[in-house]
């Protein structure tokens, strides 16, 4: 079988863990979801199978998303998804212990730092490294971020929207906010309940998100229909939602994430800023899936935004790619040993 690798990337994502195996790729890529029962806190399952398992077991069984905002909520919850899950791609009398390089948001704290580095040692890793979010994101999109020219990536999650900009290798300016995918979610429930008195659940909000949702309002109106509980009667009721109530319900969080994509510009010197202004703002991460989210944020920043290709997975790819040369890796990740 060869040599088995020890070098394992990590996208340790709100909404999913993707991971990569040095000459492998990518490997694994599921939901940040453990099912827990709720008597015991025993955790019994992790990602797809912890997903598959809610709705069709007891009422005990609760998923829980460990990781909320982009940092660790739950600890134990989060070192078990890691162990699970590498345990999976590399069983365990393979491999001594892996190096691994885990991606982290650029606004986490040091405490939170140390609570991912914790996690990933205590799930049997011997190196981690952090990378910050949006520079995986940058060299996952074929950004040459050793080029004195200055580019900038914009990261859209499902916790954190993250903004770099970046030149020789580093970052220059960097902006992290709490406002992605999730609270777009949480938006369109709200919206809804206002709007309809009717409460629908988290997977339909993100349903409706993907299928019928918009950064502009759209020419072409689309219109899909979901269940939910009517507020007043208790009882269930099908609704139907249009583009333009969507894009209604998502704006406020859309315009906060473009004042700082635009205080990030600000903060940008005047010279790396011309650069961003040829170069143009490269989108990742799952929410730049959005429909016409790079023309929204074009027409208000008056630059050219271009998607990355196969934007969910530029992080992992950038880790994979920072794992490939050792050059990379020593220049762009933060923490070394313990
Ligand atoms: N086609 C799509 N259209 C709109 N949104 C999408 C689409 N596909 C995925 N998303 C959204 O993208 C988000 C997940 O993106 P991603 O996988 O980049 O997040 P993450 O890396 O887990 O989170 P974070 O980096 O914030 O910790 C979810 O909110 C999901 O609903
Ligand atoms: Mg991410």
């Amino acid at each position: 079988m060869g040599i088995i690798s020890k070098d394992i990337g990590i996208d340790l994502g709100t909404s999913n863990i993707r991971i990569h195996v040095k000459g492998r790729g990518m490997v694994l890529s599921e939901p940040s979801v453990v099912a827990i029962n709720k008597i015991t806190g025993e955790i019994l399952a992790v990602g797809n199978q912890a997903k598959e398992m809610v709705g069709r077991t007891p009422d005990n069984i609760i998923a829980v998303k460990p990781l909320k905002d982009g940092v660790i909520a739950d600890f134990e919850g989060t070192r078990m998804l890691i162990q699970t899950l590498i345990s999976r791609v590399i069983p365990k009398s393979l491999f001594s212990k892996p190096r691994l390089v885990v991606s982290i948001p650029s606004g986490i704290t040091d405490v939170e730092e140390r609570a991912v580095q914790g996690v990933a040692y205590k799930a049997g890793a011997k190196d981690v490294f952090l990378m910050e979010e949006a520079m995986a994101a940058a060299i996952g999109a074929k950004i040459k971020v050793e080029q004195p020219e200055g580019s900038m990536i914009v990261d859209l999650g499902g916790g954190t929207s993250e903004m770099a900009v970046l030149s020789l290798g580093g970052i220059v300016v960097t902006n992290s906010i709490k406002v992605a995918g999730d609270k777009l979610d949480r938006d369109i429930i709200e919206y809804i309940k206002q709007n309809f008195n009717v409460i629908i659940g988290e997977g339909e909000a993100e349903e409706v998100k993907k299928q019928i949702g918009a950064a502009t309002a759209s020419m072409t109106e689309e219109k899909m229909s979901i269940k939910g509980r009517n507020l007043t009667t208790g009882l269930p009721q099908t609704i139907t939602v249009t583009t333009d109530d969507i894009n209604k319900a998502m704006k406020d969080s859309l315009y906060e994430i473009l004042r700082v994509i635009k205080l990030t510009l600000e903060e940008t010197p005047p010279e790396i800023a011309s650069d961003i202004m040829e170069r143009g703002i490269v989108l990742s991460g799952g929410c730049s899936q959005i429909k016409n989210i790079d023309r929204f944020i074009s027409e208000e920043t008056g630059m050219p935004v271009f998607l990355a290709e196969d934007p969910e997975t530029c992080v992992l790819k950038g880790l994979g790619m920072a794992l490939d040369s050792i050059e990379i890796l020593k220049k762009t990740t933060l923490a070394r040993k313990r």
